[in-house]
């Protein structure tokens, strides 16, 4: 079982970061909580210790790359040393195809993907030379297949698990723990307003909760909930193209 010292968190402002973060503290680890909102951060930060846990809060940006190595050396610095880096900040809104426009689809790629890959890297290059650490993600089941009205959001996602899975590969031998975590629907601020169908939605204290005791356990990939997890990992994954189209407009409005 891996108790972790020191976890730095991006995205902890709200919704699925935020409760690890509360939970992480809550079992001992001082977290570092950043995202962009800074009164969030600071009322996170005010809870933690309230409750006699340890916090600290940086505002971060994740678009913007430097600055997410710069923030992530001087924290380490500061701290001693992560050993649990999560790249959790993401945005995904509903847009059907038809309204689509190339800042709603950048954004979401420059947050979920690019974001979380500067996010990884930096976190590599700290815990490398100490060939030991966590290095997770929060992805989402909606990168296994293209998801309707979803398209940069399942791409963005699709592209942070081959990522994920090749750092498995590579640092395999290095002593750096890699660990794809893939929610399904969870009730956050981020799924509040979505008109879409949300089968199995859990709750954010629930979600926490699955990922701490995945990551605790030492597990490669986290999904939940089964009951959406396994049909779309394994059935989901392997219906024929026309079946999945064909499936996914009757359940999506145009
Ligand atoms: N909710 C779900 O059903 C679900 C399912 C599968 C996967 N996920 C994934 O889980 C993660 C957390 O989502 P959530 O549901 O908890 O949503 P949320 O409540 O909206 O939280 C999103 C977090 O990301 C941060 N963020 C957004 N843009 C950012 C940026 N440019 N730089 C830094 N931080 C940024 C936000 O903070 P600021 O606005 O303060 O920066 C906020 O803390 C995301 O990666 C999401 O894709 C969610």
């Amino acid at each position: 079982m891996t108790r972790f010292e020191r976890a730095f968190i991006t995205g902890a402002s709200s919704g699925i970061g935020r409760a690890i973060a509360l939970k992480l503290a809550g079992r001992g680890t001082l977290v570092v909580v950043t995202a962009r909102r800074r009164e969030l951060l600071d009322e996170l930060v005010a809870e933690i210790e309230g409750a006699g846990g340890r916090a600290l809060a940086a505002e971060l940006d994740v678009r913007d790359t430097d600055w997410v190595r710069r923030e992530m050396e001087r924290l380490d610095g500061e701290v001693g040393g992560f050993d649990l880096v999560l790249a959790n900040a993401g945005v995904g809104r509903a847009v059907h195809a038809t309204r689509l426009d190339w800042d709603a689809v950048s954004d979401v790629v420059d947050v979920n993907f690019r974001g979380a890959l500067a996010t990884l890297v930096a976190g590599k290059g700290l815990m490398l030379p100490r060939g030991r650490g966590t290095l997770a993600a929060v992805s989402s089941l909606a990168g296994t297949r293209g998801m309707a009205t979803s398209g940069a959001y399942s791409a963005s996602k699709a592209g942070l698990q081959a990522f994920l899975e090749t750092l498995e590969i590579d640092l395999g031998q290095s002593g750096l723990k890699v660990v794809d975590i893939q929610p399904g629907f969870v009730r956050t601020p981020m799924t509040d307003n979505q008109k879409f169908p949300m089968p199995f939605l859990v709750e954010v204290d629930t979600a926490a909760e699955h990922c701490l005791r995945g990551l605790e356990a030492g597990k490669s990939v986290i999904s939940f909930p089964w009951q959406l997890a396994w049909p779309t990992r394994t059935l989901g994954r392997y219906l024929p193209r026309t079946l999945w189209r064909l499936l996914s407009r009757m359940s999506t409005p145009s």
